[in-house]
């Protein structure tokens, strides 16, 4: 019997997934990834068993997302398409990589996703996989059976005994890691309408946010968020920290129409608080103490980093060039950035940096000055030379 190594979720798409590969006559192994989405994974394992699977495998792979992936999108300041923190497209070169490695554990010669063909997600899955070992057969139960609707799905699992939440009725697909989450689909869809407060998992509403602000201070080492309001925490444990914080401010949400690589355009929510915070006070650190040319094309560097996670090219090697790069920016990004979160914002108020290129000397308009403002007349006239007929 051929082996087959199944990205599973617990979901209704994987939990059919694996009876269905079984009816293909593949001996189904299932791997679970533990990113943070506060899924019990007992009964993720439970699940796999009855829906068919002959072994699962799971594993927590929360610090190796924040080091290996998180992190390097941080320090690039990656946002797609102005809004969206990334947080599913950093997820999922992650999740190929542990499906390529248990593949070759159990020889298996085949791997499988539940995602549907629409979506960004099968495409990193398979060019993730594919550029990890490109002789590895991938196959997407989703794009190729042929139920016409989820409750077709639905009554597939059940006549299958297949475990589903039938209690829990979802009218969003929603995505979930420590670094946030992407909630899409139901009147969602309907782009003219404010997205109703149920489809938010964690930030507060407005109406039940306290009116005084909070405070918070966030320490960075080399572009490495280290220490919040003063104390030290491993990273795991500060950006669980933050995304309470964060939430409880309401801060962290976007509704964003965004153009997935498939060409379809689909409009997601996000709530992501603490990379909301960090994003917002990363680049803040990065003013002062990145100099003019190197920040601006930082920018350009940023927009082209989150082109390519989310498009599915993490192991690319221009991404690994532009890594490189970042990294090279990162040495001086050290310091302290003070924000205060109120009502769904999060704005930085203060800073300070050893590596600080800020000279008050030199921007002051008090007594201090030191500017000698007869060079500018020089400057400006060589400065505008080449334009003038
Ligand atoms: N649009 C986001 C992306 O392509 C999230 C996709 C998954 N969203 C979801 N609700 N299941 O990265």
């Amino acid at each position: 019997m051929k082996k087959i190594v199944l990205a599973y979720s617990g979901g209704l798409d994987t939990s059919c997934a694996v009876k269905w590969l079984k009816d293909q006559n593949y001996d189904v192994i299932c791997f679970a990834a533990d990113l943070g989405q506060g899924e019990d994974f007992d009964l993720i394992k439970e699940r796999a068993v009855a829906a068919g699977a002959s072994k699962i495998h799971i594993k927590d792979l929360q610090d190796e997302f924040l080091d290996d992936f998180v992190l390097p999108a941080l320090k690039a300041n990656a946002i797609y398409e102005g809004k969206y923190l990334l947080a599913t497209a950093l997820g999922r070169p992650l999740i190929a990589k542990y499906l390529v490695e248990i593949a070759h554990k159990e020889k298996a010669q085949a791997v499988a996703h539940g995602c549907t063909g629409k979506g960004n997600d099968q495409v990193r899955f398979e060019v993730t996989a594919g550029i990890l070992d490109p002789k590895l057969e991938i196959i997407a139960p989703v794009r190729e059976w042929e139920f016409k609707s989820r409750d077709e799905e639905i009554e597939y699992a059940l006549a299958n005994n297949i475990p589903i939440d039938v209690t829990k009725k979802k009218p969003y697909s929603i995505d979930r890691n420590i670094w946030g989450i992407s909630i899409e689909a139901g009147v969602l869809e309907d782009l003219e309408k404010e997205p109703p407060e149920d489809a938010y998992l964690i930030t507060r509403a407005q109406s039940n946010i306290s009116s005084f602000g909070k405070y918070i201070e966030v320490y960075f080492e080399k572009g490495v968020p280290k220490k919040l309001d003063g104390k030290a925490y491993k990273l795991k444990t500060l950006i669980n920290h933050l995304n309470e914080i964060g939430a409880t401010y309401g801060v962290g949400r976007t509704d964003l129409v965004e153009n997935r690589l498939v060409g379809i355009k689909s409009r997601e929510i996000y709530e992501a608080p603490a990379a909301t915070i960090l994003y917002t006070a990363h680049k803040e650190l990065e003013s002062l103490v990145l100099d003019r040319e190197l920040a601006h094309f930082k920018e350009i560097v940023s927009l082209k980093y989150a082109e390519l996670v989310y498009y599915g090219l993490w192991y690319s090697n221009l991404k690994q060039a532009l890594d490189r790069f970042v990294e090279s920016t990162q040495k001086h990004v050290s310091g302290s950035i003070r924000l205060k979160l109120s009502k769904g914002n999060c704005i930085a108020v203060g800073r300070k940096s050893k590596h600080s290129l800020y000279k008050k000397e030199l921007s002051t308009y008090g007594k201090e000055d030191k500017f000698d403002q007869k060079l500018a007349k020089g400057f400006i006239k060589l400065w505008a030379m080449p334009y003038q007929k």
